[in-house]
């Protein structure tokens, strides 16, 4: 493929020009691969006499190639309660979000909505996510098999909750452990699958249940572990009060053996320094989820403050919490929210954290987040003028950093022209 390329190799930093050598980019460049994975990449006239004979090239040079985006975190079965009105967390939970996960019991129900989030996520350009299914085995089964049959890279798990939820969502302790274990072994290394580990927070979860799910980690140091972690205040309230020997919302984890490198800890919004310095040593991350925090006015993340303690961080959709799938419009967000704190988010570290940076964070970068030799041919076609006024403003726009900020505040789905994963055309925009 012949497109402008971009790419990262290190963290640009959080200044307006980015760090020296972090950045790979092709005014014209070219993008070889065969069977699934990255061949080459390069300046078209230098690379052009060394690709086959019989390669066939795809010309899109007035359109901007990027890794796939990553979404770190986001439940599949709460596409269709997005944007409903008007509460925090807890109560967010009870009315809408258990009642609509109630219906993953029913299988079809929940293969055609993984076909659905899929399309969806294919549309806006994200090749890789990790994804909350329900707590029916059945929804994980049916999200793994749609994603194997796309040839997706993604991590996902069953929900695990033994209490503070409907009869019809609530495991057995080591019911829900044993689920898990069959769907790891059915799964987990499967295809470009992984499995992570889902207990959804610590209230829903009693201390046995939590310490059988650090017993799978233990047990397999290549699983995921995905969970939520100081959301919300009424939430931080709550855990208090349901494990009064614990010090602190992050010791209830720790104390269970859930707090690993390959942890990802969803908003992470209400940490005093030293819980940001636990996290930081133990490797694990926060997913950062902007639009779903101001949704449901949980807060404002301390992205800056978080990046000095040295702490890995990835970004998320967090749907349905969040307002909307796209990458772009979580950047968007993350900018807002930033501006809001005084550390306005670059479009470098923005476009670095959602390749990249993701991708270095869940522990996957040794094959996805970057576009060179070796890693799978996953990436997004970006149409910078696909809309008039994003047209315009591109327009007037005089360098690559003023282009992508551009893109990350007025680009939407339009933006997303193609979206390639495992060396496959996954999605291509209706013109
Ligand atoms: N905390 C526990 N469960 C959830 C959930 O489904 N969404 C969000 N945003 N926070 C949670
Ligand atoms: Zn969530």
């Amino acid at each position: 493929m012949r497109a402008r390329i971009l790419s990262f190799n290190a963290d640009p930093g959080d200044g307006d020009t980015p760090l020296e050598g972090s950045v790979s980019y092709f005014a014209d460049g070219v993008l070889w691969w065969a069977e699934g994975v990255v061949q080459a990449v390069g300046d078209y006239t230098e690379l052009a006499p060394h690709l086959p004979a019989d390669a066939s090239v795809i010309d899109h040079r007035d359109k901007l190639v990027m890794p796939g985006f990553i979404d770190s975190h986001v439940h599949y079965v709460q596409l269709e309660i997005m944007a409903s009105y008007g509460r925090q967390l807890l109560d967010w939970l009870n009315e809408y979000t258990f009642p609509e996960e109630c219906r993953f019991a029913q299988r079809e129900h929940a293969e055609q909505m993984a076909d659905v989030f899929l399309d969806e996520l294919m549309r806006v350009g994200t090749t890789t996510a990790q994804v909350f299914c329900s707590s029916h085995p059945a929804s994980t089964d049916a999200f793994f098999s749609a994603a194997q049959r796309r040839d997706l890279c993604m991590l996902a798990g069953k929900v695990l909750m033994d209490r503070h939820a409907p009869e019809a969502l609530t495991d057995d302790t080591y019911g829900g452990i044993r689920d898990s274990e069959r769907l790891i072994s059915d799964w987990h290394g499967t295809a470009r699958l992984g499995y992570s580990v889902t207990p959804r927070f610590a209230p829903t979860s009693t201390r046995a249940q939590l310490d059988a799910a650090g017993g799978l980690l233990r047990n397999d140091p290549s699983l995921w572990l995905q969970t939520h972690l100081s959301e919300n205040l009424g939430e931080l309230d709550w855990v208090a009060e349901l494990f009064p020997g614990s010090r602190d919302y992050l010791a209830v984890y720790e104390e269970s053996g859930l707090v690993g490198p390959r942890s990802t800890f969803a908003h992470g919004i209400h940490l005093d320094d030293e819980m940001r310095t636990r996290l930081a040593e133990r490797g694990a991350n926060i997913a950062f989820c902007p639009s779903s925090n101001l949704f449901l006015g949980s807060g404002l993340f301390d992205r800056a403050g978080a990046r000095v303690q040295g702490l890995n961080l990835t970004l998320a959709s967090d749907i349905g919490a969040g307002t909307d799938l796209s990458g772009l419009a979580t950047l968007k967000a993350a900018y807002q929210v930033g501006q809001l704190r005084g550390t306005p988010l670059t479009a470098w570290a923005g476009f670095h954290d959602l390749t990249r940076g993701n991708a270095v964070s869940l522990s996957l970068d040794d094959r996805i987040g970057s576009l060179t030799p070796g890693r799978d041919a996953d990436f997004v076609v970006i149409d910078l003028f696909a809309s008039p006024l994003l047209a315009r403003r591109m327009g007037r726009t005089q360098s690559l950093a003023e282009e992508l900020f551009t893109l990350m505040m007025l680009g939407d789905d339009r933006a997303i022209y193609e979206t390639w994963a495992g060396g496959r055309l996954q999605h291509r925009r209706q013109t």
